[in-house]
């Protein structure tokens, strides 16, 4: 990061210059062991000190960036603007006072982004971008004056015919090109990138103890490939991708790393888990095998990408989930929340499914940037609510 950025970025925050050059080194993050992902086992040791948030907890909550208050108007570019995750990070973020530049595919598609507009503020802060992640150099100008770029564009599709172009192009070539545009900055200090939890857990077993998964466990390319899970594999190649480019060319990257997000959608279209649970509950899912997710509020997902942004020693990857479920502990969600006729459902509940491995999800890290993530029955029951509201229960 050049010197008159430091300066600048370190007056916004009210920080002295030598803190905040120590926290650039730490945030950017060069020598840490996330970097570079070891060996796709589970353990089930403590973290690491970092992995504790020990090191962001040294540094008091109360030298967070307050951009806003400084009275400074900070814009950010959020990508792939239309999306369920995203559209609740621009709405966080224009509450907190930020100008948000967001890109879509379609700005015209007033289908896709009407929704955004009638957030508070959205009218006077929000500006939309045409992007499309495959094309060539795209952000550049659109990252220009943007102090954070929340980049979460990336195609959230479970079957494909070609997983490639469908895929992993996007996710991959996708991520290079943002990172590109924000290497090429004067303004961005900092990027985040919506990774997820299929770039850290792929193989559980049955034999294990209960394993715990930390910032320094990372899924295996060769598991999703003989699974065919095209989108785990996408996933973690684009945050293998973005942190080996991120150091070599010392941009200051910091990934958030969710479970299953569930929650009231803002957008028009289902997000993964409302479909999820629309389909079972509607019993256009006849078939539910046991998996078990961990699942986070989309409220807690967009608030971690804000602290994430925010907190000088924030850097690596914060894996962000609140529970870990298999399929009969959501089915007995359901039917708790669930008040109307549920015959589908009961079918389900009567059929006891085999078990299915279970994994710990650690946290301590996420904690460490001041976040306590709600219960995500609460998260459910919203994502019940609003399709009853839609009328597609
Ligand atoms: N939902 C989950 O449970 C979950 C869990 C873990 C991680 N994540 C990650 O969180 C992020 C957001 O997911 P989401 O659930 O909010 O999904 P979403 O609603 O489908 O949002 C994804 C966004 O990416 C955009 N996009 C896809 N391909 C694109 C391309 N070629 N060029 C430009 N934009 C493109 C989509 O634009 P269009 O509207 O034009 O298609 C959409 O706005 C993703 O990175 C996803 O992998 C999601």
């Amino acid at each position: 990061m050049e010197v008159a950025q430091s300066v600048r970025a370190a007056n916004v925050s009210g920080i002295s210059l030598l803190q905040h050059h120590i926290l650039l080194k730490n945030a950017n993050g060069l020598d840490r062991g996330d970097l570079k992902p070891p060996a796709p086992t589970l353990t089930a040791q403590e973290g690491s000190k970092e992995e504790r948030g020990v090191s962001a907890l040294d540094f008091p909550a109360s030298t967070f960036l307050s951009f806003c208050s400084a009275g400074q108007m900070v814009h950010v570019c959020v990508t792939g603007g239309s999306g369920f995750l995203a559209s609740w990070l621009i709405k966080l973020l224009l509450e907190r006072g930020y100008h948000v530049r967001a890109t879509v595919r379609d700005p015209d598609d007033f289908t896709k982004t009407a929704h955004l507009f009638s957030l508070a503020h959205g009218r006077e802060r929000l500006e939309l971008f045409k992007a499309d992640l495959l094309d060539e150099g795209c952000f550049d100008t659109i990252v220009e004056n943007c102090e954070g770029v929340f980049h979460t564009a990336s195609p959230v599709n479970m079957v494909t015919i070609n997983p490639e172009e469908e895929l992993i192009k996007p996710a991959v070539k996708g991520t290079l090109n943002v990172l590109r545009a924000c290497a090429m900055s004067k303004s961005v200090r900092r990027v985040l990138l919506t990774s997820s939890m299929a770039a850290v857990v792929s193989s559980i077993t049955n034999n294990q103890e209960t394993p715990t998964v930390y910032e320094s466990t990372w899924s295996d390319q060769s598991h999703w490939r003989a699974k065919r899970f095209w989108y785990g594999l996408s996933k973690l190649l684009a945050e293998e991708a973005a942190l080996c480019f991120a150091k070599e060319k010392g941009i200051d990257l910091v990934t958030i790393v969710p479970g299953m997000i569930a929650g009231r959608c803002l957008q028009p279209n289902l997000d993964t888990a409302s479909k999820l649970v629309m389909e079972i509950l509607t019993g256009k899912r006849s078939f539910l095998q046991n998996v078990a997710h961990a699942w986070v509020d989309v409220r807690d997902v967009a608030e971690a990408h804000i602290l994430a942004f925010e907190t000088p020693l924030a850097s690596g990857r914060y894996l962000c989930a609140r529970e870990v479920m298999d399929s009969p502990t959501l089915l007995e969600i359901l039917l708790k929340h669930y008040q109307l006729p549920k015959p589908v459902l009961q079918s389900f509940v009567d059929k006891p499914l085999p078990s299915a491995p279970v994994f710990k999800v650690s946290i301590r890290k996420l904690e460490s940037l001041g976040i306590n993530l709600k219960p995500i029955e609460d998260a459910i029951m919203e994502s019940i609510e609003c399709l009853i509201e839609r009328g597609l229960l």
